[in-house]
């Protein structure tokens, strides 16, 4: 009898608390299914890429990176799911110290592109500079910066005689080009109840003095805005890195306590 309630008791209650333990397997195979998604994406960009253009803007191929990215997620939250599933010590305590490792590393990323700002935007005005001039030989580059130039209502790096570091818009006499001195079409303000777009509008605005072109284009240029954007968005560029910072944080505090209840039941059980 006595025995019999004895083993009862130990099928029954258990160190560790079911909710933690399903909470880290569905939270890590959520994440675990997003990182499947993101190396699909990285490996669909790189297929659909035949030139070699924006990866030489870019030092490193953006493809490649959402590769790597999705790769490193996919085995850290795989231990997380498994271990937590399996009440696997090992693969909890991997998941943790990989999880923490990651944290540490964006945490030292922000604080050094926050300490150094001044280096952070001069390498960002070189990758700029990079897209500016390939901006007509390659799709993505021109997406991009024609995307950001519209969004962020600037034209160029510093201003818009930036686009003179592009072959087609360099501003020499002795440019052939039909675009000389030019801007593209994304720095132009748009014209309310414009019936036909006039895509010529930046034609020459690099000859023309700052009143002038803020005629007809956004004369302030993309780091000037940049700044201006996260000075007023502070409270969403906080929230994003939160946002990024929370589920990690979770991941980390929920794996150690999920490890010590483990190690708490077989210490019980011994
Ligand atoms: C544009 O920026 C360059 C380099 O910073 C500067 O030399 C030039 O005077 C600026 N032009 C205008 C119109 O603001
Ligand atoms: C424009 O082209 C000329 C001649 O190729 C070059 O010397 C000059 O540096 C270019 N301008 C800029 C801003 O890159």
């Amino acid at each position: 009898m006595d025995r019999k309630l004895n083993l009862n008791r130990a099928e029954t209650f258990s160190f560790v608390n079911p909710w933690i333990r399903y909470f880290l397997f569905f939270f890590s195979f959520l994440f675990w299914v997003f990182s499947l998604l993101i190396v699909a994406i990285g490996v669909y960009a790189k297929v659909q890429k035949a030139t070699d253009t924006v990866r030489d803007t870019f030092l490193i191929d953006p493809a490649i990176i959402l590769i790597v990215v999705g790769v490193v997620m996919f085995f850290i939250t795989f231990c997380g799911c498994i271990g937590a599933l399996r009440e696997n010590i090992r693969l909890l305590k991997t998941f943790s110290f990989s999880l923490t490792l990651v944290f540490l590393t964006q945490l030292a990323i922000a604080v050094l592109g926050f300490f150094y700002s001044e280096q952070t935007q001069d390498a960002l005005g070189k990758f700029v500079k990079k897209a500016i001039v390939h901006y007509r030989d390659d799709l993505d580059l021109q997406n991009l910066m024609d995307y950001i130039q519209k969004e962020f209502k600037c034209c160029g790096w510093n201003n818009y005689t930036d686009w003179s570091w592009n072959l087609y818009f360099n501003c020499t006499h002795e440019n052939p080009s039909t675009e000389r001195c030019g801007v593209p079409y994304s720095c132009c303000t748009p014209v309310p109840g414009e019936a036909v777009i006039n895509t010529m509008c930046g034609f020459g605005v690099q000859t023309q003095n700052y009143l002038e072109a803020n005629k007809s284009i956004y004369p302030v240029g993309c780091a000037d805005r940049a700044v201006m954007w996260i000075e007023s968005h502070l409270l969403l560029v906080g929230s994003l890195a939160l946002g990024l910072a929370l589920p990690q944080i979770a991941g980390i505090v929920l794996s150690q306590m999920l490890i010590s209840q483990i190690q708490d039941e077989i210490t019980s059980v011994l």
